[in-house]
């Protein structure tokens, strides 16, 4: 079955695209991801969020989720579906995580995503999203929600290879663009913020149960 309508080659190639570059370098930087009108809303719900509707965000799945100000200091809702946008969104990345799985044969299972708020003077240190062989976690997204973003405001993407200590890239994380990696092969860095920064980060994942490992409870 195919989950693309026929009419609508450009996101067929988009698919394309995608996983060629991710079988070649293993990440992607893509301008814009979604449509339009879907940025837009997830940005209006991310943008309207209260204190109250966000938790601290921890580290690791297996510490307790406890909260570690000197790794990351942004912090995070997950989404479950409960709005239009983000039915729209989750919907969106269910399609992109069949097709990527036609393509590539990664057997990704599922998706999980939050929205992140970094306000201005939080960071997220240099990290690894998944540990080789302990985790589930197989790529990482995250979708920039910052209209109008200028070098001065900081809070940039720095990707690296695994044991080096620059960076070969850094992302600027603007409105409606996205990038795609390998999370266990790149170590990255979220730069200190100077105005809010909001994202949705996610994860595709296999299903690791099948080894008779259970995946822990976030
Ligand atoms: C993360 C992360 C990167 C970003 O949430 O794990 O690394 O640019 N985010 O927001
Ligand atoms: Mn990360």
């Amino acid at each position: 079955m195919n989950l693309i309508p026929a009419q609508d080659n450009i996101t067929a190639e988009l698919f394309d695209q995608i996983a060629d570059q991710l079988e070649d370098k293993g990440y992607i930087i893509l301008p814009s991801l979604l449509p339009a009108e879907l940025t837009d809303s997830l940005f209006n719900e991310v943008a309207q969020l209260n204190k109250a509707e966000f938790q601290d965000a921890g580290i690791g799945r297996d510490q307790q989720n406890q909260q570690n100000n000197f790794v990351r200091t942004d912090e995070i809702r997950w989404l479950n579906g409960e709005t239009e946008a983000q039915a729209g969104f989750l919907e969106f990345m269910s399609t992109l995580r069949l097709e990527l799985n036609r393509r590539l044969f990664l057997g990704l299972f599922d998706y999980e995503c939050h929205f992140a708020h970094y306000a201005p003077g939080d960071f997220y240190k240099r990290h690894l999203d998944a540990f080789h062989g302990k985790s589930n976690r197989v790529l990482s997204t995250v979708v920039y929600l910052n209209p109008g973003w200028t070098p001065n405001d900081g809070g940039e993407l720095l990707m690296y290879e695994q044991k080096q200590r620059e960076h070969f890239l850094k992302v600027t994380p603007m409105y409606g663009s996205c990038v795609i990696f390998l999370s266990e092969r790149f170590p990255h860095e979220v730069l200190k913020a100077n105005r809010d920064r909001y994202s949705i980060a996610g994860w595709f994942r296999i299903n690791n149960s099948i080894g008779g490992v259970v995946d822990p409870a976030r």
